[in-house]
């Protein structure tokens, strides 16, 4: 039978949320296209390989938009834009997914996906499409 101290329990809790929330970074080894499409090496963004990793970069036709790791899986990934659609303030990463922050902000809070949480937004971060080999993530 195993027991458990409550201070095993606490740290073990701490560890756990501090794995849930991790920060963003920028992205590196990323090229614009000739198409306008940004390509991301994933090689260059190892920290992509760990689900719930996040890297932020500004594209040219998006402007800034996070990757976020959602699987293991080639396609695992979401893309999303992170202008607010309440009224265009760049969302920041906080308690594990986006809140828009003030002056400009209003207060909304979304998922790490980008799904609506908190309003006065009405809907969620855009998600914006894109394709993954396990090498190279291709902004559309
Ligand atoms: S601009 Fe984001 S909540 Fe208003």
């Amino acid at each position: 039978m195993s027991t458990f101290s409550r201070r095993g329990f606490i740290c073990g809790t701490a560890a756990l949320a501090a794995m849930a929330t991790v920060p963003a970074i920028a992205a590196t080894g990323i090229k614009t296209l000739p198409n306008g499409k940004t390509e991301i090496d994933l090689a260059t963004n190892a920290s992509l390989a760990s689900v719930g990793a996040v890297v932020e970069l500004d594209t040219q036709k998006y402007g800034k938009v996070a990757v976020v790791r959602t699987s293991k899986s080639a396609n695992g990934f979401s893309v999303i834009s992170l202008s607010c659609p309440h009224a265009g303030a760049i969302v920041k990463q906080s308690n594990g997914g986006w809140v828009c922050p003030p002056p400009r902000g209003h207060g909304s809070e979304f998922a790490l996906n980008g799904n609506l949480k908190v309003g006065p937004a009405a809907s969620a971060l855009k998600a914006i499409k894109f394709t993954a080999t396990s090498k190279k993530l291709t902004i559309a």
